[in-house]
């Protein structure tokens, strides 16, 4: 191991994001000493779930929410199963599911499942994007029936930062007896969420896209919401998920929480700064490239910028010889040579969709960063369209 954090400039926070020191201070205590059970009845047990519920109190906070909403999961991907899983057990005889073409495959996977794996016992309706990757309202109300169990509709998505109006569809599924879920991991923490006057059911968070460790997350269930849980057990979380509580994590999480809205103006002033001083500059610079995505309707801090005629997995390479990392499409897609789904549903060109980069800022990358990556990139990309047999200097 020889990379460390001071030498890379990290840009790939949709990916995931590093612990907050903070929040590595706030846990240390539940990785030591306070290793009790919170469900033990003993007074060294009692004050670890002292902890937990003041950590159900920051999520909360954030949120929105009330603490007894919100249920301890391991991952924004359980989160949006049980979410999904949960709307179809307490409805069975709806069999119609509605959500997006460009979720991420925490969702999309589950939606493929549903079709193919129960002999397409359940329907499944991927609304389209336009080129801008935003959604027609007109085409969703027209798929909301009496047969919807559930919406599933990501906040903002992880590929492009674009933003979806889930307030608004949350209103019209509800006019229509119909559950709405978000998968909101990407947007929390980067803006401004109020779930309390909202129609949403479900919510997942995930806590390592806002600086909590890996291997937590939370699902929000609106109370008076139908809920059948997805792993049983214990009567951990009031019955809603069985299995020990992931104490420190949790913990960790609570505080995350508590500094993203601490952090919440710096995110939508500095950071966006950072991000429209990179896309500028890069815009510029390299002949040849594009934003994806939604210019406005977008995440303070993402921006997928095409550079047409190369291979993403060729500029993240270069670009990792100088410990500058990003992504080209998601994480979890990568390692597949087939240009993201996301950008696909947009329309956007091959030529383009392939050669598509993703930078995510946080709150730790600085303006010496930007013009680091500003300077570095433009001779990357021609370096790459000098050896590329579809680039003819056009
Ligand atoms: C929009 C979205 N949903 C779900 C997930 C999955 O979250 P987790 O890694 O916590 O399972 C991710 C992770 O990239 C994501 O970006």
């Amino acid at each position: 191991m020889s990379i460390t954090n001071d030498s890379v400039v990290y840009m790939d926070n949709n990916a995931t994001t590093m612990v907050a020191p903070e929040v590595v201070e706030a846990m240390m205590p539940f990785l030591s000493n306070f290793y009790g059970n919170p469900s033990s009845m003993h007074t060294f047990g009692g004050q670890v779930e002292e902890a937990v519920s003041g950590a159900r109190k920051q999520i909360a906070y954030l949120l929105g929410a009330s603490p007894e909403e919100i249920t301890f999961t391991s991952c924004g991907t359980e989160s949006d199963s049980t979410a999904i899983l949960s709307a179809l057990r307490t409805s069975p005889e709806k069999r119609h599911i509605i959500t997006t073409r460009v979720e991420h495959p925490a969702v999309k996977s589950l939606c493929e499942n549903l079709e193919t794996l129960t002999g397409h016992k359940y329907r499944v309706t991927r609304l389209k994007v336009d080129a801008e990757g935003m959604l027609n309202l007109a085409e969703y109300e027209a798929a909301l029936t009496e047969d919807t169990a559930i919406v599933s509709i990501m906040w903002a998505n992880n590929e492009t930062g674009v933003i979806y109006p889930v307030e608004k569809m949350a209103e019209m599924a509800k006019q229509k007896g119909v559950l709405f879920h978000t998968d909101a991991v990407q947007a929390v923490g980067k803006i401004p969420i109020n779930l309390e006057k909202l129609d949403i059911d479900f919510l997942s968070l995930s806590g390592h896209k806002l600086h909590a460790p890996k291997g937590v997350g939370i699902l929000y269930i609106k109370r008076g919401t139908h809920f059948v849980p997805f792993m049983t057990g214990g009567h951990q979380e009031h019955g809603r998920r069985g299995g020990t509580e992931n104490v420190s994590s949790i913990v960790g999480l609570g505080k995350a929480c508590e500094l993203a809205g601490d952090n919440m103006d710096q995110e939508n002033t500095r950071v966006k700064q950072l991000r429209d001083k990179l896309e500028a500059g890069l815009l510029a610079a390299i002949p040849k490239s594009m934003v994806n995505g939604h210019i406005t309707s977008r995440l303070p801090n993402t921006s997928n910028i095409s550079f047409e005629y190369v291979e993403g997995e060729a500029i993240l390479l270069h670009m990792d010889r100088y410990n500058i990392c990003a992504s080209s499409g998601s994480a979890c897609t990568s390692g597949s040579l087939e240009p993201s789904h996301v950008l696909r549903a947009m329309g956007v060109p091959f030529t383009a969709a392939h050669g598509s980069i993703r930078f995510s800022l946080s709150v730790y990358n600085t303006e010496e960063e930007i013009d680091f990556v500003i300077e570095k990139m433009p001779d990357i990309i021609e370096s790459l369209r000098e050896m590329s047999p579809f680039w003819e200097g056009n």
